[in-house]
């Protein structure tokens, strides 16, 4: 038995941020952002619309892609760092703003960039072994809240959004393997402190900053080093040769750690789905975008070998091998 992609959503929050907006506000350009990150402007939620929210229109467009009704959904995996609440999860949340059926498992995973990667390895193992018939695995966030805005070397960074899947069972194979990694001894490298364990007079002095804290010229290293070991591990976990890819479908951090990744792979960009520019680094909801705008347009056809990388706080890291 093996979980095949049914269907694909996406959900972006209205207000537009443009590079021109960021000079207004920062000691920054909008050549600089181009030039060292690919990104030209990107979504910002506003005050009233959570995580949860930005969520639930992705989660619906990829129910109606996949062609089944919310009832038919038994089991949730949503991937997100900016939850609306500590409890209930996202899930759980986004279950009964759905109408899914009650009593199936509804669930958050945390991974930071590659939640997503995350969540799809865990959902595709559930409807392998048949624990569910119709999963629905999200990716969505709203970075912006965590995002200290008179930092200019995060802010012109990231931003918010959502994207979803439908997994369902398949007697071909769909997901053809997951790959997930993590080095905890990278932790001071890229994290975000205020957390509610961490919310008392002895941290308090390091908790005070509730915002994205990165040694951005670190992360960028270890990223491009890591992606490139993994989209390799993908591959030879499944014996195929790079040139068996039809597309990339990576994290949307910066273009030029897509460019290096493309480049170990011997990919032309034309074959690499790339939406930073108008999407900014959206952290967990990057990979889903990506794939529903390459479906959406017509890119990525039924049948295409895709590779899903992503690479986030922890530090960690993941890939997909996935027959659409
Ligand atoms: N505008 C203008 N200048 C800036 C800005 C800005 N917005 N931000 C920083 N600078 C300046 C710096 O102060 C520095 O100036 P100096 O040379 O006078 O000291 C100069 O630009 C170079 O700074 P670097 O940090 O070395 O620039 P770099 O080329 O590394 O680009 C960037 C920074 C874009 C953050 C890059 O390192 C990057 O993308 N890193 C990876 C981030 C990432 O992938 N994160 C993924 C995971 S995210 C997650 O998990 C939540």
């Amino acid at each position: 038995m093996y979980s095949q992609i049914a269907g694909t959503g996406a959900h972006l929050p209205e207000k537009i941020v443009t590079n021109g907006d960021l000079e207004r506000m920062m000691d920054t350009t909008d050549a600089w952002i181009r030039d060292r990150t690919g990104i030209e402007r990107r979504h910002i939620a506003a005050d009233h619309e959570t995580t949860v929210d930005l969520a639930e229109p992705a989660a619906r467009r990829a129910i109606e892609a996949a062609g089944v009704r919310p009832e038919d959904i038994d089991c949730i995996v949503f991937a997100t760092s900016t939850p609306d609440y500590v409890f209930p999860n996202c899930g759980v949340l986004l279950q009964q703003r759905l109408g899914c059926r009650p009593g199936g498992p509804a669930f958050s995973v945390e991974a930071a960039c590659s939640g997503f990667l995350y969540a799809l390895a865990v959902a595709d193992k559930f409807v392998r072994t048949s624990d569910s018939s119709c999963a629905l695995v999200v990716g969505a966030e709203t970075f912006s809240r965590i995002t200290d805005w008179s930092d200019r070397s995060t802010a012109i960074l990231f931003a918010d959004g959502a994207g979803a899947v439908v997994l369902r069972p398949a007697e071909r194979p769909g997901i053809l393997s997951t790959h997930l990694h993590a080095d905890g001894s990278y932790k001071d490298m890229l994290y975000c402190p205020g957390g509610v364990s961490r919310d008392t007079p002895a941290f308090a002095s390091e908790e005070r900053r509730k915002a994205i804290t990165m040694t951005g010229n670190e992360v960028f290293k270890v990223a491009v080093t890591s992606l490139g070991k993994v989209v390799d591990e993908a591959l030879a976990a499944s014996r195929l040769d790079r040139s068996a890819i039809d597309w990339l479908v990576p994290h949307q951090a910066n273009i030029r750690i897509i460019q290096a990744t493309a480049r170990k792979l011997d990919l032309p960009m034309e074959r690499v789905i790339v939406t930073v520019q108008d999407h900014g680094n959206t952290s967990a909801a990057s990979v889903p975008l990506a794939l529903d705008a390459g479906v959406r347009d017509g890119r990525i056809k039924r049948g295409d070998l895709l590779l899903l990388e992503a690479f986030g706080g922890g530090v960690t890291w993941g890939a997909a091998l996935v027959r659409y």
